[in-house]
């Protein structure tokens, strides 16, 4: 809720009877007009949960490991929409200058990184993708002191390194134990019929009620992106498996770290036929 809506709610509020900033006349005029108004929605989904708060808060040990490295996964895809901090208004210099991209988007780590940590695609022919979308995938199983060590050293001028340890431990966390096994997820060269199956129970199971049974509601509009989680499975399935397994930043979606990953692939195999 923006600082506005916020203000607008406690004038309304006053003028059912109670503060003294709805008594005085300015106030009350300006609610007269506010209060008719409808109070802008708040997406049913958008913001962090209140456990997610505590996590950042430093209260990371009062919850399992699935819950707050998923929320390290949050992180490493928008820290800024997964932490609630205001965004970074420059542009990452180092990020290349022959994509489009928001001040934000060029300091996600995945937006360098990539969505199977083995770097970003990298259009052919550009240099400065080569040199920046380099991988992270050595770093699974490997000490978070030393990953954080070298997060250091190769990212000293990163927004991220400003906002204190919680968070950035959190993503060094994810980077270090987090990661997917890209083997498990090598698309079945021919899927049986029970695992189609299994990947449907999932997705009638828990994914329907907020996508539908065809898999096209709930998600929003970005360029580049059908709104459609069988488009999304066939086409970036990489991107798919992340968010799946790590939930998405701010939003009410799920986090299926607990599922094995391989039923995971099922899932996405079955989100496949729905939009053939
Ligand atoms: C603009 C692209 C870009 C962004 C954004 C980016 N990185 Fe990097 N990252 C790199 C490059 C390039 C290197 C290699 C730098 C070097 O070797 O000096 C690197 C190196 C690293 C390393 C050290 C790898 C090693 O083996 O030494 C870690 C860890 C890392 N990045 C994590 C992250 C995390 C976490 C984020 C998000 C908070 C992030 N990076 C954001 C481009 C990026
Ligand atoms: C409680 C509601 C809810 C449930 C249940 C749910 N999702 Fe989501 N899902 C969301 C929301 C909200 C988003 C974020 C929408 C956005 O940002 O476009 C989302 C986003 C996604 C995305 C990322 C889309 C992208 O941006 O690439 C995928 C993939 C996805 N959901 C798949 C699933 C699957 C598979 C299931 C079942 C295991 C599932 N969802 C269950 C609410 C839900």
């Amino acid at each position: 809720m923006t600082m506005k809506h916020k203000q607008l709610i406690q004038i309304c509020a006053g003028d059912r009877g109670g503060s003294r900033l709805a008594k005085t006349s300015i106030a009350a005029a300006l609610a007269v007009v506010l209060c008719t108004l409808p109070i802008p929605q708040k997406p049913a989904s958008a913001g962090l949960i209140p456990q997610e708060k505590e996590v950042l808060e430093g209260r990371e040990h009062e919850f399992g490991d699935a819950f707050v490295v998923s929320l390290g996964g949050k992180l490493y895809d928008d820290f800024w929409q997964a932490s609630g901090a205001s965004p970074p208004t420059r542009r990452n210099p180092a990020f290349p200058s022959d994509i489009t991209a928001g001040d934000s988007d060029s300091w996600r780590c995945v937006s360098c990184h990539g969505w199977d940590y083995d770097g970003a695609d990298k259009a052919p022919g550009s240099k400065q993708q080569r040199k920046q979308f380099v991988s992270v995938r050595h770093l699974q199983g490997v000490d978070p002191f030393k990953v954080s060590e070298l997060f250091a050293r190769a990212h000293a001028d990163h927004p991220v390194q400003a906002t204190g340890g919680l968070q950035l431990d959190l993503i060094i966390l994810f980077v270090s134990v987090g990661q997917y096994e890209t083997r498990n997820f090598k698309p079945y060269k021919a899927v049986t019929p029970e695992r189609l199956n299994r990947g449907r129970d999932i997705f009638e199971g828990v994914c329907m009620s907020c996508h539908d049974p065809d898999g096209k509601s709930g998600l929003e509009m970005r360029p580049g992106l059908r709104r459609s989680l069988g488009w999304l499975a066939r086409n970036k399935p990489k991107r798919a498996m992340h968010k799946i397994i790590n939930g998405v930043p701010g939003q009410s979606m799920l986090a299926l770290r607990f599922l094995e990953e391989t039923v995971i692939t099922d899932l996405l195999a079955y989100l496949k036929t729905l939009d053939p």
